[in-house]
């Protein structure tokens, strides 16, 4: 059945004659078949969404139902591809079409020709259903990904045979009742309806990113929700890239929504080259992206998330870890507002739709640990940037953002400006996981973890007010107590929280080589303190030779973190030596 075009306002396309179309469902307009979707439908007229360059489209051009949602095709060949946002390879679209993506070019998502060599785990006579695993193909060299009995398929097994296939031969044929059922290695799941699980649990481990200032103060959970929101400028695509490169998630699926398309070619360039050190693989080969810059159609933003989103559900169903990064939410925002501006829908704050918020929540939950319809526990952990014009956080996209995450880490211009990286701002930025982690690190890194983050958290608290009152009336009325404090807080600040995200020794830091820094701060500060109320003076104690040690902390390789045992010794050392000295009766001016 084809409908006709009555009108066309940039991304949006009206069509009459559409009586016997589905909301969200995929059409084709024009000479070209350009792609959209429906997304209102009012008295066989349709609302439809259209997901290229609308230029051109003339009124009266003929609209096609395809009598499909908008799906995402789920297969072999997702790992280190890089997709449109409605999930057209990007690759082969230049390869194909040049620089200049042509309008309505459509090509397979995955390699339909390519071979996979399938090994099944299930046998002849063995009863599945939707979600179980059947068997597996070895994606990369350490990627096993499994193939799951897709949506609607029961039975069983009357054919199953180990075997090199493409994604769309028959693997596995199923009896169910008198029906036959093939199964091939793609599958299709409409992008806006969260793939099913069956029980969800509260996030109970962290998912380690190496970031120092985020695992020691501001952990994320795997399963988790986090949000990175800061001005332009302050540092939150480098964190995202961050992430991507080092959490310690199995698959990582990036959306880059709205933002430059040179930072997508450099994660390219990036992770083609840099190794996983878990699996020794190419971090692109556990990685999918899914670009849709700010060159590309604005509607597609919104597609681009959900394709995103249901990815990573597809690969959280094998029972894997999977980190999902949006950089920016705040564009897939700015596109809903266009969008309903459009649509002459009632605006909300700030022209944003009505609809604004329950749309950021229903992206949000699908992130969470959970049990797999194959008994599996796999889990999404979802990171979003969002760039609040002029960094005002009481604007709507912000305002709804931090009402859903757990975890907010609140980028500083300030800090950004001062050059302290990551530009998370301690004082403001949280984690509501923290506590719900406290088990883990105790089995895991240290009963002192938790202890010492506190400790982290209290001296840069009281840092904080010293200095405002050092502002207001200089530093002679502090006392030597609060000259120590002082110190320890440029030292947590400079020497641990600062991380050099472009330094390769610095890039990265276990939780253990964390622990062992905060362990050494936290010694040389109780020590000092000791010392002082001993009766050590202040300039001694600021004096020692320690201090230049500490800046060179966080370059001691990995491999040797005994060094910090060293560092340990060297403060007793030193600050016997400093209380021989002092009792000798020297050395004691400016106490
Ligand atoms: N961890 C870091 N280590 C060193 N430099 C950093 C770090 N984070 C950010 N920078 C510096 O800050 C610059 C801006 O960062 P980035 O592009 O991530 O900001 P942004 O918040 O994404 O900006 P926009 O709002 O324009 O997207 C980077 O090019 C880099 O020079
Ligand atoms: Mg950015």
């Amino acid at each position: 059945m084809s409908g006709r075009v009555i009108m066309v306002s940039g991304p949006l396309v009206k069509a009459d004659n559409m009586n016997n179309a589905m909301l969200y469902e995929v059409v084709k307009i024009g000479e070209l078949g350009l792609t959209g979707e429906i997304i209102e439908y009012r008295d066989g007229v349709a609302s439809i969404q259209v997901y290229e360059e609308t230029s051109m489209l003339a009124v009266g051009q003929k609209v096609e139902t395809t009598g499909e949602l908008m799906c995402a095709y789920l297969a072999p060949g997702l790992l280190g591809g890089v997709f449109d946002g409605i999930e057209r390879p990007l690759d082969k679209l230049y390869q194909n079409f040049g620089d200049f993506i042509t309008r309505g070019a459509s090509l397979d998502t995955l390699d339909t020709k390519k071979l996979w060599h399938f090994v099944p785990i299930k046998k002849v006579g063995d009863e599945v259903e939707f979600g179980d695993t059947i068997g597996y193909v070895m994606e990369t060299k350490n990627f096993k990904h499994k193939i799951l009995v897709p949506y609607n398929a029961s039975g069983v097994i009357t054919k199953i045979e180990e075997g090199n296939y493409t994604i769309v031969d028959n693997i596995v044929t199923l009896q169910s009742g008198n029906k036959k059922v093939n199964i091939t290695m793609l599958q299709k799941w409409p992008v806006r309806t969260p793939r099913p699980y069956l029980k969800k649990y509260s996030p109970d481990t962290p998912m380690i990113t190496g970031q120092r200032v985020i695992d020691t103060l501001f952990p994320i959970a795997r399963g988790g929700v986090c949000a990175i929101p800061g001005p332009f400028g302050s540092g939150k695509t480098v964190v995202q890239h961050q992430l991507a490169k080092f959490s310690d998630a199995d698959v990582i699926v990036y959306v880059g929504c709205g933002e430059r398309g040179n930072e997508i070619i450099d994660v390219i360039n990036e992770f083609s080259t840099l190794v996983d050190p878990k699996t020794k693989d190419k971090l692109m080969n556990r990685t999918v992206l899914v670009a849709n810059t700010s060159n590309m159609p604005v509607s597609a933003r919104e597609a681009s998330l959900y394709t995103g989103i249901t990815i990573a559900e597809y690969f959280r169903d094998m029972g894997y870890n999977v980190a999902l990064m949006a950089d920016s939410t705040s564009r897939y925002a700015e596109a809903l507002r266009e969008m309903s501006a459009r649509l002459e829908e009632m605006p909300g704050e700030e022209g944003y739709p009505a609809y604004l918020s329950s749309r950021l929540a229903s992206f949000y939950e699908r992130a969470g640990v959970v049990d797999t319809l194959g008994q599996d526990k796999g889990s999404i952990t979802i990171i979003g940037a969002v760039s609040p014009a002029g960094g005002d956080l009481s604007e709507p996209v912000s305002q709804a953002t931090l009402r859903i995450v757990k975890v907010y880490f609140a980028l500083s211009s300030s800090l950004a400006y001062s050059r302290h990286f990551p530009a998370i701002d301690w004082l403001t930025s949280y984690s509501m996981y923290a506590d719900k982690l406290k088990n883990w690190y105790e089995n895991n890194i240290s009963a002192d973890f938790i202890k010492y983050r506190s400790f982290l958290q209290k001296i840069l608290q009281e840092e904080s007010s010293l200095l405002e009152i050092v502002r207001l009336v200089g530093s002679d009325s502090l006392s030597s107590q609060d000259r120590l404090l002082l110190e320890t807080g440029k030292i947590i600040r400079e020497d641990f929280l600062y991380q050099n995200a472009f330094n390769d020794e610095d890039s990265y830091s276990t939780l253990q080589k964390q622990f062992k820094m905060v362990e050494v701060i936290y010694h040389y500060y109780t020590k000092l303190l000791d010392a002082l109320k001993n009766g050590a003076s202040v300039r001694d104690i600021l004096s020692l030779n320690i201090k230049t040690k500490l800046q060179d902390m966080r370059y001691i390789e990995e491999g040797k973190l005994n060094k910090f045992d060293d560092l340990l010794l060297q403060i007793d050392d030193e600050v016997r030596a400093i209380l021989d000295y002092d009792k000798d009766g020297e050395g004691d001016e400016g106490k």
